[in-house]
């Protein structure tokens, strides 16, 4: 893949649209497409950072209002915005593959990678997270028999949509992202 070397900005050889990271929470996605967006020299999209700017109130207070069907409505909206631009590296919410239109939409836009990670891992990262308990709301039960609940419904979504797979409990986001890009690299 041609790099430029004054940039350090990697060029793909041919057009991908979008690079979509998909997952559970903390996974990583939101991290790891700033760095990745670097690299290509794209735009960084937060999904969810963009709809609580849009809607001016946090994910919780949305789902405390209007019910988690209020914020799935606005997420596919935006989704549907994202998807009419190139070059976005987008950290998707780790609910967006719940919808059947938001899953087509995704394959039709670009690729899509999928970022895992064990749920033990992922209960530390979120317990870890200081603004966590603000920002996200309690999806079932909460905790870790939370986490274990939703991986075993998402899982399948996830992986029937991923292009590719990374592995993300012994890899930092950096890693991460270089890996994506070394596969970006081989195929593009
Ligand atoms: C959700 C994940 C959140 C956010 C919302 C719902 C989910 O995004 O979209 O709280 O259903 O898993 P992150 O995956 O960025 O935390």
């Amino acid at each position: 893949m041609p790099q430029d070397p004054m940039t350090g900005i990697h060029t793909l050889n041919a057009n991908i649209g979008n690079v979509f990271l998909i997952g559970y929470r903390a996974t990583g996605k939101t991290t790891v497409a700033r760095i990745l967006a670097e690299l290509l020299g794209w735009t960084c999209v937060d999904a969810d950072q963009v709809l609580e700017e849009r809607h001016g109130r946090t994910i919780r207070r949305i789902f405390a209002e209007e019910g988690e069907a209020g914020f799935r409505d606005k997420e596919a909206a935006l989704l549907e915005e994202f998807c009419n631009n190139e070059r976005q590296v987008i950290a998707t919410g780790g609910g967006i593959v719940l919808r059947e239109s938001n899953r087509k939409r995704l394959q039709g836009a670009g690729w899509v990678v999928w970022l895992t990670a064990d749920a033990q891992t992922l209960w530390q990262r979120l317990q870890g997270d200081p603004t966590s308990m603000e920002r996200r709301p309690p999806l079932t039960v909460g905790g870790l028999a939370e986490i274990e609940e939703v991986l075993r419904l998402r899982e399948p979504l996830y992986q029937s949509l991923a292009r590719w797979t990374v592995e993300t409990a012994e890899r930092p986001p950096h890693a991460v992202a270089n890996a994506i890009l070394d596969r970006l690299s081989s195929s593009g």
